[in-house]
């Protein structure tokens, strides 16, 4: 009896992830964050410990375009719109770190939020996706980051993204629709698995018959 039980409860399960609407999303872009010239798309609002370069406490917003490829001139794609703060005491190699907090808007008006620990120096950082918008509502996932290049001396650099996350594919908002998107309506109150909470449901009448 219980090992027919194992079996009910592995195909209900089976049954419940089959129905879940999720779809899975990898992207690759470059993020120019630049600080010289007449229009830097990243300016610092708070000048932390030391004047002389960054350090701890400093915060600069961003606006930075994101592009198809490493050129400044590649496709546009979107943008990274958020801030960055430095977090770590240290500021060498080994322990500088951000805390990133950005929104990602692409063209669309689908967002990405992603906010996390990034250690700079690092050749490879992966940031954590917590949420999104339009496409991506429910997002979750991670991007990875690295250095593309990064001059010394102005401070502008070119970060290669690659972004991997699981969203809900039929929350999308439809593009012909003429009017703006609908947000969650007070009735959504649905939990985000239903159909997990259905196999739960019948597992637990399965074991009472069962019994
Ligand atoms: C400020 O930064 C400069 C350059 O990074 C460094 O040489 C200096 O020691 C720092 N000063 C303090 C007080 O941390
Ligand atoms: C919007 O743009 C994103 C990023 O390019 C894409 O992944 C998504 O499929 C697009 N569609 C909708 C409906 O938002
Ligand atoms: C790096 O920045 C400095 C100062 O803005 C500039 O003079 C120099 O041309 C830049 N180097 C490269 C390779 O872009
Ligand atoms: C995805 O979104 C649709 C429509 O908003 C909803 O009915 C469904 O339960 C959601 N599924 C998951 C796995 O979040």
């Amino acid at each position: 009896m219980a090992y027919l039980q194992s079996n009910l409860l592995l195909l209900l399960l089976a049954a419940g992830a089959a129905t879940a609407d999720e779809t899975t999303t990898s992207v690759r872009f470059y993020m120019h964050d630049v600080m010289s010239g007449a229009s830097p798309s990243a300016v610092r609002v708070v000048q932390g410990a030391n004047s002389t370069g960054f350090s701890f406490g400093d915060v600069l917003v961003v606006d930075d375009p994101l592009t198809e490829g490493p050129a400044a001139d590649s496709a546009l794609v979107g943008r990274a719109q958020g801030f960055y703060a430095f977090t770590s005491q240290r500021t060498d190699a080994a322990a500088a770190a951000l805390l990133l907090c950005l929104n990602l808007v692409f063209p669309n008006g689908s967002t990405v939020a992603v906010m996390g620990h990034d250690p700079i120096y690092a050749q490879l950082r992966e940031l954590p996706v917590v949420g999104g918008t339009g496409a991506f509502r429910l997002a979750l996932g991670y991007a990875l980051v690295r250095t593309h290049t990064r001059n010394t001396s102005s401070g502008d650099a070119v970060l290669e993204w690659q972004l991997h996350l699981a969203s809900n594919n039929s929350a999308q908002i439809d593009p012909s629709s003429t009017s703006t998107p609908s947000g969650p309506s007070s009735s959504s109150t649905a939990p985000r698995f239903p159909s997990f909470h259905f196999s739960l449901f019948c597992i637990l009448i399965l074991h009472f018959l069962i019994k």
